[in-house]
């Protein structure tokens, strides 16, 4: 990566024209953030707003000084769905086009209008009502890419429920976890759907499941409302729908909405309401569900969206992300409709029926902006340019890129191939916890150098902290903190503040600490270096190493075990792991493959390792501290180990070596 590799940005006529113009706004989002916040929030709809003259944004980051807390229009009232819809038919747009719906199968294509998802919206609403749930409730949606995962989302919202959306590739253990940790009263799923080639029998899952909620946990959710999801329910189960049906329980989304009208008033909700809780990995293994809230993520959603991607009310726009994660959330579902923007919903993968898929859709709905992911570029451009360039891409203007730092070379090829060297690339930078961007170029303004994030988002200071919390100031590489929250800030763990506290703002007390490490250039340029805490990112899919070992560890065979981030070309990063046999078993080949299927059903398909190493030892501390630099540099091969004075056997090193998997 250059530092000196410059590419001027390209969008014209763009909100933020120059980087004068966010220079000067960005300055004066810090200097004033309430009256920042305050212009952002009047495009939106408030049942009442703010008490006048109070603050609007307050906080305390720092654990020594009592709770850490963000509150944003404390005191204002509103409704996300009602944001996300109504205001958009009441101002006479209810005919745009809300998602162009393209199923796995090229043929399987729907068109949804606002007005027509805000019906879809009020009776799914009121079917969650009939079935008891109320403001504050959980409801837990496992869905794949379908209109109906973003009608649930929406439907909560509309009636203050809580939606807890969980990756419809989780494993059931995973699910029953993320079930019983929210207490979820209804869950939302499809009996079964297509990923490519593959029959994905969803319903079966969430059946293991509801078991395991139930013998596990000794909870009990309510009621299943399940989508039979066209061309599926004759494929799974052998043609029977009611193989895995408890009829106490299971209901047909269909039938259940025939029995309810179209009209459902919204509840109006405080500003700090919960919104949502989306789980994320944690490194010590337990799952976290991060809390967002209502007013200040609905902001912050509304505003990076029409910012970061220059929307323009003739833009299409095309994010790839599944609901399951949070730039689903943001970006495809909240961000996008608050804005009243034309989205593509896409539920296949970028490899079905051709490796063309993703520049096919592209041309047919002429989309504008296009979001997607480092891996997912990574992986399309092996197959050559030939696949691109038989599409005509020529209505791209912004290439979006999220979820892990992007190679220079995918950036590149990003923007000659796809972007045919007329787009801007906005590499976004956050988290689930940021609720939406916080570092990013912004397409008409930020000088772009391939591979690095850049600048901060309006009303977000970025600081550099050293070993010693000391501030770096000018170029320099180090913890990459925060040290004032933005509106759209996560606010707590579910039912874990404590943790919450802990895991971000005890490191740094007085700043948000991401668990990412950056460096500074000498333009001011932040490029994310990577994780710096024990996770790992493969895919874009965060995981912690605790998590795998914990599934490993299951595993009878396993004494001990420990697992590291190895680069990989398309992934980003892949799972190397080591383990140690007990004396009564045999490392081979066979105990290999049981545990990487065990990895795959403890936590899920994206989790599986792609390499298992026999280590009769680990390298150890003498205080017993396994030393994961080491096993990094066996993972990848590099001799060069530094220092090893700390290790209890230096013996070990050669013996990793000797054992090591390509
Ligand atoms: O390490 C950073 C990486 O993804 C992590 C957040 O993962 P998650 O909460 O699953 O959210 C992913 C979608 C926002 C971060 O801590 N990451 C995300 N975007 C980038 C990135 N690393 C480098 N560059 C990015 N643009």
């Amino acid at each position: 990566m250059s530092d000196r590799e410059v590419f001027e940005p390209l969008a014209r006529g763009a909100l933020v024209p120059n980087l004068a113009s966010y220079r000067r706004l960005h300055a004066r989002s810090l200097e004033d953030p309430d009256t920042f916040w305050a212009e952002e929030a009047r495009n939106l709809h408030w049942k009442q707003p703010p008490p006048s003259g109070a603050p609007l944004l307050t906080y305390n980051l720092d654990p020594s000084r009592g709770q850490v807390f963000t509150r944003f229009m404390p005191g204002a009232i509103t409704n996300v769905c009602y944001n996300a819809l109504d205001i958009h038919v009441l101002r006479g747009n209810g005919d745009r086009v809300a998602y162009f719906c393209e199923g796995n199968d090229p043929k399987d294509v729907a068109t949804v209008t606002y007005k027509e998802l805000l019906g879809l919206v009020c009776r799914f609403a009121n079917v969650l009502k009939k079935h008891g749930i109320k403001k504050g409730d959980s409801v837990l949606i496992c869905m794949p890419m379908v209109t109906e995962a973003v009608v649930g989302m929406l439907a909560c919202a509309r009636i203050g429920a809580v939606h807890s959306v969980v990756f419809a590739g989780f494993s059931a253990d995973s699910l029953a976890e993320r079930i019983y940790d929210c207490r979820a009263k209804i869950v939302l799923t499809v009996f079964a759907f297509w990923r490519g080639t593959k029959l994905i029998e969803l319903k079966n899952i969430i059946e293991d499941a509801l078991h395991k909620v139930e013998t596990k946990y000794t909870y009990k959710i309510n009621k299943c409302i399940v989508l039979p999801h066209i061309n599926t329910v004759a494929t799974a189960n052998g043609g029977d729908p009611k193989a895995s049906w408890n009829n106490a329980r299971d209901l047909w989304w269909v039938d259940e909405c025939e029995t309810v009208d179209n009209f459902c008033q919204v509840e109006w909700m405080d500003a700090e309401d919960p919104l949502f809780i989306l789980y994320t990995s944690g490194s010590t293994g337990q799952p976290k569900g991060v809390v967002h809230t209502t007013a200040g993520y609905l902001v912050y959603a509304s505003t990076t969206f029409k910012y970061v991607f220059d929307y323009k009310p003739s833009d299409v726009y095309f994010c790839t992300a599944d609901v399951g994660w949070i730039t689903g959330h943001t970006y495809l579902v909240y961000g996008p409709l608050a804005n009243c923007a034309t989205s593509v919903l896409f539920s296949g993968t970028p490899f079905h029926p051709d490796n063309d898929r993703f520049w096919d859709i592209i041309a047919k709905y002429r989309v504008s902006i296009f979001y997607t992911a480092p891996t997912a570029i990574r992986s399309l451009m092996k197959f050559g340019d030939e696949y691109v360039k038989r599409h005509d891409l020529s209505s791209l203007r912004i290439l979006g890129s999220v979820g892990e730092p992007i190679n220079r070379e995918a950036w590149l090829w990003f923007r000659s191939v796809v972007g045919n060297n007329k787009c801007s690339i906005v590499d976004t930078y956050w988290q689930t916890e940021t609720g939406g961007h916080i570092i990013t170029p912004l397409p008409g303004a930020t000088p772009m150098k391939p591979g690095s994030a850049s600048f901060p988002f309006f009303g977000v200071e970025p600081t550099l902290l050293d070993d010693n919390g000391a501030i770096i100031k000018g170029p320099g590489e180090g913890y990459l903190v925060f040290k004032r929250p933005w509106p759209g800030i996560m606010r707590t763990i579910l039912n874990n503040h404590k943790r919450f506290q802990e895991t971000y703002f005890a490191k740094f007390p007085g700043y948000f600490f991401t668990g990412d490490g950056a460096r500074r250039d000498q333009d001011g340029y932040l490029w994310i270096t990577g994780r710096v805490d024990d996770m790992l990112n493969v895919s874009g899919h965060l995981m912690s190493t605790a998590q795998v070992e914990g599934a490993l560890a299951e595993h009878s065979a396993i004494a001990e075990a420990a697992v590291v981030a190895r680069p990989h070309p398309i992934k980003g990063e892949s799972l190397y792991c080591f383990v140690t046999v007990n004396k009564t078993h045999r490392f081979d080949n066979v105990l290999a493959q049981e545990l990487k299927k065990l990895v795959r059903d403890k936590i899920g398909a994206f989790a599986a390792p792609d390499e298992i190493q026999n280590a009769p030892n680990l390298p150890k501390t003498r205080s017993g501290k396994i030393m994961r630099r080491i096993l990094r540099k066996v993972a990848t091969g590099d001799r060069d180990v530094g220092d090893t004075s700390t290790l209890a056997d230096e013996n070990v090193i050669e013996e990793l070596f000797a054992n090591r998997r390509p």
